[in-house]
């Protein structure tokens, strides 16, 4: 599956632009810098198809990538950007709950959770609406890489105790580092 690599097919700013909800698709949720378009990259192994950037708020559409034919991985604008209007995080939040409401090829949404924090109320509300939606979601923890084992450990502990109130959440939890590679063989086979 992923030995083609991927392609970008289009950024999308509203319901009407989406694709056919013709194949397999995954999208990976996450606050602002927590790694989804590194991870993309990661899986696919190709260095710039998402454009991963230091300055967070970068990926502003929902944004599509093909896989052999076959799968959509879908890259969400990231969330809890502290210095965004209230206009375009309303705009932001009306999309994302009309895209997981509304796609039923969506088949399971990875909740990127930064290794380094933990779960943060915003991740909170995401799950919240995850479950609303009867999307299955299944938590990556990020930048394994940045922390020490103890401080990781710690923060699966918090992360397990926050995925029990979710009734949508997928228990098993993948750790990964984009940077080392670690989990990304695991992420793969999941997809
Ligand atoms: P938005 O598009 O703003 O929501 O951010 P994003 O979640 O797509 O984050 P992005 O992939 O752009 O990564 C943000 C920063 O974290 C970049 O500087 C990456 O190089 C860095 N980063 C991502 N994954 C890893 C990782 O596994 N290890 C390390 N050390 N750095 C990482
Ligand atoms: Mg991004």
């Amino acid at each position: 599956l992923f030995a083609t690599g991927g392609e970008f097919l289009k950024g999308v700013v509203a319901m009407d632009g989406m694709p056919p909800a013709d194949r397999i698709e995954v999208c990976f949720a996450g606050r602002s810098n927590v790694g989804k378009s590194t991870l993309i990259n990661a899986l696919t192994g190709r260095k710039a198809l998402a454009r991963a950037s230091n300055t967070p708020g970068r990926t502003q559409e929902i944004n599509f990538f093909t896989l052999a034919g076959s799968h959509y991985l879908v890259d969400l604008p990231g969330y809890g950007f502290a210095n965004a209007p209230v206009a375009v995080v309303a705009k932001w939040q009306a999309l994302l709950k009309a895209y997981l409401a509304g796609r039923p090829s969506l088949r399971r949404a990875f909740v990127l959770i930064d290794a380094r924090h933990g779960v943060k109320e915003v991740d909170e509300q995401i799950m919240s609406l995850l479950d609303a939606s009867a999307v299955t979601f299944q938590t990556v923890l990020t930048k394994a890489d940045k922390v020490k084992d103890a401080d990781r450990d710690a923060a699966l502990d918090q992360t397990r105790r926050a995925l029990a109130r979710h009734p949508a959440a997928y228990p098993e939890l993948i750790v990964t580092s984009s940077e080392k590679g670690w989990g990304i063989p695991t992420l793969r086979a999941t997809i």
